[in-house]
């Protein structure tokens, strides 16, 4: 715990960051304008889910740039056991509202293998939504079959924290994105 605990200081003073904070709210703004673009034919209203934890800041960022009526849901699952998908599914909450005949986005911060999305999204689609989408602010390139409609940072296959992503429930608070090296 004290290493790691020093491990995030190190990397807050010396590691040059992947992504900094300004590049995130640009990359996120620019995917709420695409986003409106995309609703404004259809609808006035849409319920966003966002995926726990790791999606939290980028949901918060994206939804206070949609130029529609928001409501707000939480789904918090959980997949990883420290850089390695654990390849099981963990549902610990689950949206607390129909969404029967309604738009939907499901927003996540990172689609890797893909298990946590095709999990979710299979069970959101037998509630019978209106339609269903999903955004995503980081994709690992060629690792999953599921296309999102949305997409920030298309990156390479490398373990990355930061602005809600964690190791081990850790660095969710770094306000920029980094590579996880140990
Ligand atoms: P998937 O089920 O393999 O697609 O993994 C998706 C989940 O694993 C995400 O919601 C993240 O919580 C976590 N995850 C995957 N890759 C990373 C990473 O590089 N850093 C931090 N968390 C990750
Ligand atoms: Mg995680």
């Amino acid at each position: 715990m004290d290493d790691l605990k020093v491990g995030k200081r190190r990397i807050r003073e010396i590691t040059k960051s992947l992504h900094s904070e300004e590049e995130i709210r640009c990359k996120i703004k620019e995917m709420a304008e695409e986003i409106d673009r995309y609703y404004s034919q259809l609808t006035d209203r849409i319920i966003a889910v966002c995926v726990l934890k790791g999606a939290i800041h980028f949901f918060s960022e994206l939804v206070l740039n949609l130029n529609l009526d928001v409501l707000y849901s939480f789904i918090h699952v959980s997949s990883y056991s420290g850089t390695r998908s654990s390849g099981r599914v963990k549902v610990n909450y689950w949206i607390d509202r129909s969404v029967r005949d309604e738009y939907v986005l499901v927003v996540e911060d990172i689609l890797d293998t893909g298990l946590t999305l095709s999990y979710i999204l299979k069970y959101l689609r037998k509630l019978s939504p209106k339609d269903l989408k999903l955004a995503t602010l980081y994709r690992k390139v060629g690792k999953s079959d599921i296309e999102p409609d949305f997409v920030g940072f298309n990156i390479e296959d490398k373990f990355i924290i930061g602005y809600g992503l964690d190791y081990e429930e850790l660095y969710r608070n770094l306000p920029y994105v980094n590579y996880f090296e140990r």
